[in-house]
């Protein structure tokens, strides 16, 4: 059988999403998947294993709807705010050609992954020269479109960038676009000053959908836990496509204790701490002869540009050190995105980044 042949069309030719850990490296040093360098403690019952679980454990909902303060049938729970993505793109944009999504590269790869996956078109909107993003831009983008533009992504904080999109470009958006789905991706959100969070305009705009989740701030990469946040139409449109099971019973255990007042509570604290290592390797970096720029970033990452970025990013391998280059990313050459790890963590790093600055 040719595999090749019974594949579906758009499907040959499909690059998979080079996540870290499918690109993989040699290393005891991970600061290249914006993961939380530690993980916490947590208890499982087993009790209620023999069952399916529910498709919304509503424990969990209620938890995260009190956590963003909205109501609970304004929440959605999934397998990671990947699933979010995908579930949106299949929910909402035609696989016809007739409809299509916006995105502004650099940004999250897996925007372009879900669409195409889905057969879904995908336009790209350019930013300004110094990578901001505003309304206009992605209002302009939309309208000189051959197929309809039927959903924004935007990140917020950005990844790789770091710099987050603003309240007042985001309602202007809205307004104007009030047919088209903005979807502000606010997978880094905790890590950025409360004033960003826009998930309470999910009250005013119907055509807003935020996307969370419990793999960054809440260091729980490794359950798959993210949410919606958006209007009750939304939410229950989306669930008519979400699989049966998509929480099991372990995940949403772990995620009702990270969202107690306790766990809540340990999350922000792991965030000031993350964001004060942040600040100091800011600092250590630009002392660096060949840091060319440190980004301005409100995530558990910063994006740095390099003299020759390819040369450091195989040298810190070498060293078992793994960082996320983005040196073939329009506009990024010689970037790399290095995760904001433990204070043993990024002592390496920088002793191993001094190591080749004297070579
Ligand atoms: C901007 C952004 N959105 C979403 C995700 C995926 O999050 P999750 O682990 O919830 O699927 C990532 C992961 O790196 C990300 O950077």
């Amino acid at each position: 059988m040719n595999f090749s042949d019974i594949t579906v069309k758009h499907v040959r030719t499909l690059k998979p999403y080079q996540s870290a850990r499918r690109i993989g490296g040699h290393g005891h040093n991970f600061l290249n998947a914006n993961e939380s360098p530690k993980s916490e403690g947590y208890f499982i019952n087993s009790s209620s294993f023999n069952r399916y679980p529910d498709c919304q454990p509503e424990e969990l909902i209620e938890r995260y709807a009190d956590y963003v303060n909205m109501h609970k049938e304004q929440v959605m729970a999934a397998r990671g705010s990947d699933e979010v993505i995908s579930l949106i793109i299949r929910t909402f944009v035609e696989s016809d050609g007739s409809e299509g999504i916006l995105i502004a590269p650099p940004t999250y790869g897996m925007y372009e992954v879900a669409a195409l996956t889905n057969n879904v078109k995908v336009a790209k909107a350019t930013r300004h020269d110094d990578f901001t993003l505003d309304a206009d831009i992605l209002i302009n983008a939309t309208k000189n479109q051959d197929f309809k533009v039927k959903a924004i992504f935007i990140d917020s904080p950005a990844n790789p960038l770091g710099m987050i999109f603003k309240k007042e470009e985001l309602i202007k958006l809205l307004k104007e676009l009030p047919e088209t789905l903005i979807v502000l991706d606010e997978a880094y959100i905790e890590f950025a000053d409360k004033e960003y969070d826009c998930t309470s305009l999910v009250n005013e705009y119907d055509n807003l959908i935020i996307t969370r989740t419990l793999s960054k701030a809440f260091a729980l990469a490794g359950i798959r836990c993210g949410f919606a946040v958006a209007n009750r139409e939304i939410i229950k449109t989306l669930l008519k496509v979400i699989d049966p099971y998509p929480i099991c019973d372990p995940v949403a255990q772990i995620a009702v204790q990270a969202l107690t007042d306790h766990g809540v509570h340990m999350t922000f604290a792991r965030v000031m701490e993350c964001n004060r290592r942040r600040e100091l390797l800011d600092v250590e970096l630009r002392s660096l002869p060949m840091v060319e720029k440190v980004f301005d970033s409100l995530g558990n990452y910063l994006l740095v540009k390099f003299k020759d970025g390819p040369k450091v990013f195989n040298y810190m391998a070498s060293r078992g050190v793994i960082l996320r280059s983005f040196d073939d990313k329009p506009g990024l050459k010689n970037c790399i995105r290095i995760t904001i790890g433990s204070d043993e963590e990024l002592d390496e790093l920088m002793r191993g980044l001094t190591a080749f600055a004297e070579m």
